[in-house]
Order: C-alpha cells, then sequence, then structure tokens
C-alpha cells in the first residue's frame, strides 16, 4: 500500500483556527489578547526567521506579541533583563527565548529565569524535569516535540508497546520528544552520533523520530516496512535546478524512504508548522491559566 505522506501545513491550519476562535474568547473574556513576549540575541538568520514567522503566526491568530530583539554583543546582564522585563509584563503570558544564544551567553541561567508559569517554550529545567518524572506533568512541553506527537495522534500511530527510535539527542527535540514517547507507553531507544550500528538499531523502530539535522542521513534500507517516520529535519541544500539555488530537505531520504514506510511526514511543511502552532497553544494555555487563577 502507498505510503500516507503527513502533511503539517494542513494539520497545523485547522489546528490555529481553533487557537484564533479560543484567543478571541479569551480576549472577550479578560479584556486583552494573550501575548507572548519573544527574546533574540544575535543576528542568526535561521533564528531571526523563525521569531518572525512565530510573530506573524501570533497576529493572525490574534495573539499580542512582543519582540526583544538584542544585538550579538548583548550582555547576560541585558539578557536577563529583557527575561525580566518580561516576566513582569502582566499582558504577556507566554515567554520565549529563541536558542541557540551566542556563547558568551549562559543559557542555562537565562532559561531558569523564564517564570515557570510563562515557560511556553517548557525548556526551564522544572519542567524538562517533570517530563523526566514518571507521574508529573509539565506545565508546558517544548513546542517541536508536542507538534510530532500531535502528528502521531493524527494518524492514529499505536504508540503503546511500539519500538521508538529518536534519531538525535538535542534539549531542543531529541531528548525531550524521547521522554514524551516513553510518557505514551513506547518502548524507547535514543541513538546519536556515537551509536554503534546506527542502521541496525533504526531498523528496530516502528517509530523512528528523525532529528539531527544532517541531510538525507538515513537511508531508506534502514528502515523497517511499515514503519511511520517522523523528520524533523530542515537542511537547507544547495540545488543549482531551482530557482532559488538551494532547497530544503529532511533528515530521511523522502523518496527512498516512501516505498517502505506506511507514513511520512513531508519537508517542508511537515513538523515546521506545528512548531509554531503548539507555541501559540501552549501561550493561550498560559493566559487561561492566569485568568483563572486571579
Ligand atoms: N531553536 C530551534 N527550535 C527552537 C524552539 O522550538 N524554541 C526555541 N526557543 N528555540 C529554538
Amino acid at each position: 500500500m502507498a505510503a500516507q505522506i503527513i502533511d503539517g501545513t494542513v494539520i497545523a491550519e485547522r489546528l490555529r483556527a481553533e487557537i484564533a476562535q479560543e484567543a478571541a474568547r479569551y480576549a472577550a473574556q479578560a479584556g486583552h489578547p494573550p501575548g507572548l513576549g519573544v527574546v533574540l540575541v544575535g543576528d542568526n538568520p535561521a533564528s531571526a526567521s523563525y521569531v518572525r514567522m512565530k510573530r506573524r503566526a501570533c497576529e493572525r491568530a490574534g495573539l499580542h506579541s512582543v519582540g526583544h530583539l538584542l544585538p550579538a554583543t548583548a550582555t547576560q546582564a541585558e539578557v536577563e533583563a529583557a527575561v525580566n522585563d518580561l516576566n513582569d509584563t502582566p499582558a504577556i503570558h507566554g515567554i520565549l527565548v529563541q536558542l541557540p544564544l551566542p556563547d558568551h551567553i549562559d543559557e542555562e541561567t537565562i532559561l531558569r529565569l523564564v517564570s515557570l508559569d510563562k515557560d511556553v517554550d517548557g525548556f526551564h529545567p522544572i519542567n524538562i524535569g517533570a517530563l523526566a518524572m514518571k507521574g508529573r506533568d509539565p506545565l508546558f512541553t517544548p513546542a517541536t516535540p508536542t507538534g510530532v506527537m500531535v502528528m502521531l495522534r493524527e494518524i492514529e500511530a499505536p504508540l503503546t508497546g511500539a519500538n521508538a527510535v529518536v534519531v538525535g539527542r538535542s534539549n531542543i527535540v531529541g531528548l525531550p520528544v524521547a521522554l514524551m514517547l516513553l510518557k505514551a507507553n513506547a518502548t524507547v531507544t535514543i541513538v546519536h552520533s556515537r551509536t554503534r550500528d546506527l542502521a541496525a538499531v533504526i531498523r528496530g523502530g516502528d517509530i523512528v523520530i528523525a532529528a539531527i539535522g544532517r541531510p538525507e542521513f538515513i537511508r531508506g534500507a534502514w528502515l523497517k516496512p511499515g514503519a511511520v517516520v517522523i523528520d524533523v529535519g530542515t537542511n537547507k541544500i544547495d540545488d543549482p535546478a531551482s530557482e532559488r539555488g538551494y532547497r530544503y530537505v529532511g533528515d530521511v531520504a523522502f523518496e527512498e524512504a516512501l516505498p517502505v514506510v506506511s507514513a511520512i511526514s513531508k519537508v517542508p511543511g511537515g513538523v515546521g508548522p506545528l512548531t509554531i502552532t503548539m507555541l501559540l497553544d501552549n501561550t493561550l494555555k498560559a493566559a487561561w491559566r492566569t485568568l483563572e487563577s486571579r
């Protein structure tokens, strides 16, 4: 049977329409829209582009956003001041510190500074800690891993007892998605650059989450027939044949994987649109929680 191609744009569009409705209901009740505060340090073009997309998505869904756009030379104290300002602003319900931060900034201190009830990126060590523990639930889960779980739910992929292989162990995707799959009762293996016989481990995966940031690294022959593949990679590669001279590919060799797998997410237009949607959803949740706790 032909593989199902999972289109994140379609899912995201539906969810964003629901979020926009909820945001309007919130605004009518609270007298102000839900608000997201964004901190961007430096001029990494990919980060700047993500931040622009996130703020535009806020605007479209009826959320208010405030940006602290700091130069690459910003000091630790200046970045901390930006986070504290957002912590102290009642109209801001969620805070996002775009990662990576420049090397001279102590990321852990910054992420720890974000108010727990505004941690819509779910990167505060207490939220990550709760995600890692049995019987505990974090206030928020990170956006990209949550988008992956939404995709798996959409296609009704069975998770309980499934062998899930997560390729990559980053704090932003690999590690938290592995913890979420474990909470969903999958048997989880994390593979990374030091793993021996990577292909053989990946071939055991009923579910494969690719999040290593290497273009078309995972070959079709490494995948188990019938596997469900969620490709988080968005890698820019040269393509002289295209008008722009480049295109985006995932971490999985898509064309090779298609005849092998039962479902695979698109790149681009896969997890990316869902990541932004989950951030909006978390911000809305944070806003409701603030209102209800008054
Ligand atoms: N950098 C890459 N992905 C993300 C994300 O989801 N959140 C933040 N804050 N930074 C990122």
